[in-house]
């Protein structure tokens, strides 16, 4: 009786497993996602992502400068939205103050628009611009701009 209950949790135990590993992963990555963003867009690469700067001022500190340098034309450099390269953009570009970006979208979603841009829009990639350790502070600026 105890015999074939610990067979069953042991076969139990390979099958999950097992499908975690046949799946590369993927099944852990899709049960530990962000749950409270609903992103169907973002690219499956990019969802396991995490933001290794997360409430760091420094990295805030040194993503300012890079957010004023490339984005702030376009973004403003109080990320409104309103940069003197903004005007007739259609779509304007994101107001990070005010707008809902941050609020419902992950920093894996904002690292992957700031990677990729945004097809349509005058949104650029960055990727090759900026490397990805500088992609995830101007990540980090735009967070530490939530509420302020
Ligand atoms: C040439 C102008 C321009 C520049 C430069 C620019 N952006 Fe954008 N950005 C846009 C426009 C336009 C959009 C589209 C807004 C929309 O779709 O409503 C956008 C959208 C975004 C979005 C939101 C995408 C979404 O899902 O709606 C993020 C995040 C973003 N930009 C970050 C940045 C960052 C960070 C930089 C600098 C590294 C930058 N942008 C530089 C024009 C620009």
């Amino acid at each position: 009786m105890s015999l074939s209950r610990g067979r069953v949790l042991i076969t139990l135990i390979a099958i999950v497993a097992a499908s975690a590993c046949l799946t590369g992963g993927a099944w852990i990555h899709h049960r530990f996602a962000e749950p409270r963003f609903n992103e169907p867009e973002l690219p499956q690469e990019f969802r396991a992502l995490r933001n290794p700067f997360a409430g760091d001022p420094n990295a805030a500190e040194e993503g300012k400068g890079y957010f004023l340098k490339g984005c702030a034309p376009c973004h403003g450099p109080n990320a409104d939205g309103h940069g003197p390269a903004a005007r007739g953009l259609d779509p304007a570009p994101a107001d990070f103050r005010f707008g809902p970006i941050l609020r419902e979208h992950s920093d894996a979603y904002v690292f992957w628009r700031i990677t990729e841009g945004k097809h349509g829009t005058a949104m650029p990639r960055w990727n090759g611009v900026y490397d990805a350790r500088q992609r995830w502070t101007i990540v980090t600026y735009l967070r530490s701009l939530e509420g302020k």
